[in-house]
């Protein structure tokens, strides 16, 4: 097992521990909707609403199929194929993710739209043009060889079709406090600054059409996050479902990490 796959393998049986945690909270698991899966399967800062900038993004319909690199739980993947009617295969290297992402679509409803796959971004399995358009949210941090996911990004997309990269990047100051959501250690933690970022997409064969910082954004997500923990407690279920106990810590250290500005969020809309 990669040391990337080991750090978001938990211990146990993952869609054993969300459906408990959402059966013991009263919420019928058949039926549920994508919005009350999204504090566990939305696993990016700024969560569905980031998820639904992207959706416009993308500049697709009803008749698109569109790839996610690195689908994790699936939440982006299925709110796509909720609010847009598409079609949406999900890739992505942890085994346990795109199996608990199959019984997630599921239960919403959903699975005749969504599939998942293992499988590495910077290897695809697909054949040229496969794609009307491709989205990756929260992934390239953990991944090293950037310039050949962004290839294989381009290589399965038809020809004028959009790719939407949401990342968290380098900021200028300084180091990440460790550990974060994506890595404990700086072993598995491959982050490049906006200005690489604008480079290596451009290199891949892509032109930048809009750019996004939504750090301010994302400090303000946390906040109001504490808030409502602070008054109502946590959701159901959370990404300690899969992190564990560590959880807290890591936003705590997102917290800081945005506030000294060691990371910034970014969105990049592509053609
Ligand atoms: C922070 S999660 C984000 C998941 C999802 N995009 C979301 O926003 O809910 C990062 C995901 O990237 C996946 N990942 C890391 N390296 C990968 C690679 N080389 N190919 C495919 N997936 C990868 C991990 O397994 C994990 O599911």
């Amino acid at each position: 097992m990669s040391d990337v796959v080991s750090h978001y393998s938990g211990s146990g049986d993952l869609v054993a521990a969300i459906r408990d945690a959402l059966t013991n909270a009263g919420v019928d698991v058949d039926g549920i909707s994508t919005l009350a899966l999204a504090p566990v399967d939305e696993f990016h800062i700024r969560g569905r609403a980031a998820t639904l900038e992207i959706a416009e993004a993308l500049a697709i319909n009803d008749e698109s199929i569109v790839l996610d690199l690195g689908s994790g739980l699936g939440g982006p993947a299925r709110t796509l194929a909720e609010v847009i009617s598409c079609q949406v295969t999900g890739i992505d290297l942890t085994p346990e993710f795109c199996e608990t992402a199959a019984r997630l679509s599921e239960w919403t409803g959903l699975a005749d739209r969504t599939h998942f796959a293992v499988g590495d971004a910077t290897a695809l399995v697909f054949p040229d043009g496969a794609f009307d358009a491709a989205m990756t949210i929260h992934v390239a941090m953990n991944i090293a060889d950037k310039t050949g996911m962004y290839r294989e990004a381009r290589r399965v997309l038809k020809p004028g079709g959009r790719f939407v990269v949401y990342d968290v990047l380098q900021g200028p100051g300084g180091d990440v406090h460790f550990p974060v959501p994506w890595a404990r250690d700086p072993s598995t933690s491959h982050l490049v600054t906006t200005e690489q970022m604008r480079e290596l997409l451009h290199d891949a064969g892509f032109t930048v059409i809009a750019e996004t910082d939504s750090s301010a954004e994302s400090r303000d997500w946390f906040a109001a996050m504490a808030a409502r923990m602070a008054e109502s407690g946590p959701p159901p279920v959370t990404f300690a479902a899969f992190l564990g106990s560590d959880f807290a810590e890591m936003a705590r250290n997102q917290v800081a990490n945005l506030t000294e500005d060691r990371i910034r969020t970014v969105m990049f809309v592509c053609r």
